[in-house]
């Protein structure tokens, strides 16, 4: 259920703790943000010291409204203008060259800042109330899955973060699409809820994914969006079959599909996400997180159709995948996937 808005004492607070110099977490239509004022680079620094990121990945800013661009952001090309007008307040980010009043501490030291009008009711009580930017990563820890309830932030964070205001569940769940706009050809940066198609009846000539000289994503970190289980993705068609070779071993192993399973297994934990790119991507995070904790050896995920729908969660499912998350040590599974051409 999405809260529509929080009584103003409750706002109030999180405001006088933003002046202070503190970090909030607060709620957005795609994930749960650690928040602070984006004009004090001391609480600035107290997100990366919290979340654990090195200081070189840079925070979005958050605004009530693209009127307040101009504090941030330099030269806000036409196609920016358009984006802005089209899809805010949204599940978008753009990537604009930086305004001398941003602080270095939020873009990692780049020439650049990433700009964001959120959606969310709460998200704009609290921008408004604030009456300024407020810088803001997911709300969890570095390379962690990022938090798509308030109880997630609290779990991660704990006493470290005093107030987490209860927007209740994020209706789109995954991160925004990052757009950037200092080149001559603007790019996605991020997949996200909205698609290169949607984005493109304003912006015709944009392209998908950087080019090789683009600044790092930090979000394109291997470990980025990852649960602490070891994570596969495997075709459908093979699903029971890997399946069954892992539990053979009775070892526990959970799976994300997007049907229910063909044969019963007494090893398995199994969440059916349906075919809805929409719903899978707003439970996708919750699902990792139950599949995580279900104590499996393995998270097995049936590989998601091709097409745009799908890019925003097939990319956070690779990215799970990855690297050393993907490297088992246990040689029935390196070889398993080493067949599946998986490796
Ligand atoms: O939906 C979202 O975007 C959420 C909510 C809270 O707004 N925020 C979020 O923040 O996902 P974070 O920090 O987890 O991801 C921000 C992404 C990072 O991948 C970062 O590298 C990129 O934005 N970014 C920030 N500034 C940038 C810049 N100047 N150039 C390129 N990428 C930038
Ligand atoms: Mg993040």
């Amino acid at each position: 259920m999405v809260t529509a808005r929080l009584p103003q004492d409750e706002i109030d607070q999180a405001v006088e703790a933003l002046r202070a110099g503190e970090v909030v977490a607060f709620p957005t239509e795609t994930v749960y943000g650690l928040g602070a004022d984006a004009s004090n680079p001391d609480a600035v620094r107290k997100i990366f010291e919290l979340k654990g990121r090195p200081a070189t990945h840079p925070l979005i800013v958050h605004i009530d409204h693209p009127r307040a661009l101009e504090r941030w952001a330099l030269n806000v090309p036409p196609t920016a203008a358009a984006l802005a007008e089209k899809f805010w307040p949204g599940p978008l980010t753009l990537v604009l060259r930086r305004a001398p009043a941003v602080d270095l501490a939020i873009t990692g030291g780049q020439d650049t800042v990433a700009v964001r009008v959120p959606g969310h009711p709460v998200a704009q009580q609290l921008l408004r109330a604030f009456g300024s930017g407020i810088a803001a990563p997911s709300a969890n820890r570095y390379g962690r899955i990022s938090p798509t309830r308030p109880e997630h932030v609290r779990d991660e964070f704990g006493a470290e973060v005093q107030i987490v205001l209860d927007g209740g569940d994020c209706k789109i769940g995954l991160e925004s699409t990052i757009v950037s706009c200092v080149d001559t050809v603007p790019r996605i940066l991020r997949p996200g809820a909205l698609t290169l198609t949607q984005l493109r009846t304003v912006v015709p000539e944009l392209q998908a994914g950087p080019d090789s000289g683009a600044p790092r994503v930090p979000g394109s970190d291997a470990k980025h969006y990852a649960p602490r289980t070891s994570l596969s993705i495997v075709p459908s068609r093979t699903l029971e079959e890997v399946v069954a070779q892992l539990t053979e071993h009775r070892e526990k192993i959970a799976v994300l599909a997007m049907r229910t399973p063909r044969v019963a297994n007494k090893y398995l934990t199994w969440i059916n996400a349906g075919r809805r790119a929409d719903v899978y991507g707003r439970e996708l995070y919750v699902n990792l997180r139950t599949l995580d904790k279900s104590g499996a050896k393995e998270i097995l995920v049936e590989e998601v159709p091709a097409g745009e729908a799908w890019d925003a969660v097939r990319d956070r499912l690779h990215r799970a995948a990855s690297a050393e998350n993907v490297v088992s040590g246990d040689p029935d599974i390196a070889a398993l996937r080493a067949d599946l051409g998986q490796d």
